[in-house]
């Protein structure tokens, strides 16, 4: 991954020379849940110091400055970003103030990594790539599901050919019952979506980086609302959600085609009438197929069709682990110039999957993606 690919060209000693002798100085932008793993996540990185905190609620304020220590606060970024100068800001508000402070910060000169999913459209992804662009700066998306060791394993099986070609591969991010009982997820205005860009955004994310990220050419898709919007009295993990602002979907199932004629399905629902849970992606491709959890590859192998499972794929699978593996392969990004895992243009291809999905259930047909 990263590491391996940290340049060694004129970039790379114009950004270390950018750094020297000086920490890499970040702002966190909405201080809330996903904000606390970032910054436990960035206080593991030796080189890299938190410098200020942005939120318009004085109670996440208090909170983040009590947790952390971190003094320079402020309920307005572009105020942080005249006062502070960070060199790099991290974007943790909800979907709907992803692309201002995005945009924002580039402009100010800044690095930035985005929480996922990267915005509300495709429109303000190409915002957000092109202010970047234009000042030189990193962006890159958290998308930290790439990072996990059982989609490295399959990436690398794939690149070396095991499975030909992958026609078909099957996403899956289901829950029994998990409907977020905080925040804004149920309020599609400032989301864009319910389960689909919430949480099937993940799977999304990691099977089209081991497809290779090929180019989405159509989408086809439905959703459907029917317990989100009503009050309930079924005893779950995430009770109590808001029901009465719950505009998005419970469920919804897409596929996606490629220009190289591959095929993607994608479900993903926060109440499905499910035995349980379900987080993976399984795949077809001419040769072999495999599956995300647990780790398979089914293939033929000395006239033998084989089922394989790897003994060991690598340690750092639990969450928090994937948020220092995003963050220090934006870090390295900006103060190495290595290699990017998720960059822009990741998060926007993603986003016009999820957006022609959402598209094609509105009008009833299958959708063509730009
Ligand atoms: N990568 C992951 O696994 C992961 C996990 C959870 C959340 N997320 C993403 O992170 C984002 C935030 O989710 P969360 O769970 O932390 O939500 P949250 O509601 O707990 O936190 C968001 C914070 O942003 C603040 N905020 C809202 N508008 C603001 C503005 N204009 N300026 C400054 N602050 C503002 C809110 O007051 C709140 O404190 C979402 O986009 C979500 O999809 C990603």
């Amino acid at each position: 991954m990263a590491e391996k690919s940290v340049s060694t060209d004129s970039l790379a000693m114009e950004a270390a020379k950018e750094y020297k002798g000086r920490k890499f100085r970040v702002a966190i932008v909405g201080c809330g849940g996903v904000a606390q793993m970032h910054m436990t996540a960035l206080r593991q990185l030796p080189e890299v110091e938190v410098v200020a905190g942005v939120d318009i609620r004085a109670d996440r304020i208090t909170a983040f400055q009590e947790t952390w220590g971190v003094t320079k606060l402020y309920k307005d970024w572009k105020k942080m970003l005249k006062e502070v100068e960070p060199d790099g800001v991290s974007v943790c508000t909800p979907n709907g103030v992803h692309a201002a402070p995005s945009i924002d910060a580039a402009k100010a000169g800044c690095h930035v990594i985005c929480e996922k999913p990267m915005a509300m459209n495709p429109a303000e992804c190409e915002r957000m790539i092109a202010a970047s662009k234009k000042a030189g700066r990193k962006f890159t998306i958290g998308f930290q599901y790439r990072y996990h060791p059982n989609t490295q394993f399959l990436k690398r099986a794939r690149d070396h050919g095991e499975f030909g070609d992958i026609m078909f591969v099957k996403c899956q991010a289901l829950r029994r019952r998990g409907i977020p009982n905080w925040g804004v997820f149920g309020q599609k205005k400032l989301q864009g979506g319910g389960p689909m860009i919430d949480i099937g955004v993940h799977v999304l994310e990691m099977a089209h980086y081991f497809m290779g990220s090929p180019k989405p050419i159509a989408a086809s898709g439905n959703v459907w609302t029917y317990m989100g919007n009503k009050p309930s009295k079924v005893v779950s993990h995430w009770p109590n959600w808001d029901y009465k602002t719950y505009t998005v979907e419970d469920l919804a199932i897409g596929q996606i085609r490629f220009t190289n004629g591959a095929l993607l399905q994608i479900e993903a629902s926060f109440v499905a009438h499910i035995e349980k849970d379900v987080w993976n992606f399984s795949f077809l491709g001419t040769k072999g197929g495999g599956q995300w959890d647990p780790p398979m590859v089914f293939s033929d192998h000395h006239d033998t069709m084989l089922n394989t499972s790897p003994y060991y794929v690598g340690s750092q699978s639990g969450f928090q682990e994937l948020f220092v593996l995003k963050l220090r392969n934006w870090v390295d990004g900006c103060m190495k110039n290595a290699l990017l895992e998720a960059p822009g243009e990741a998060g926007l291809a993603v986003q016009k999957m999820l957006d022609g999905v959402y598209r094609s259930a509105t009008a009833g047909r299958e959708v063509t993606i730009r």
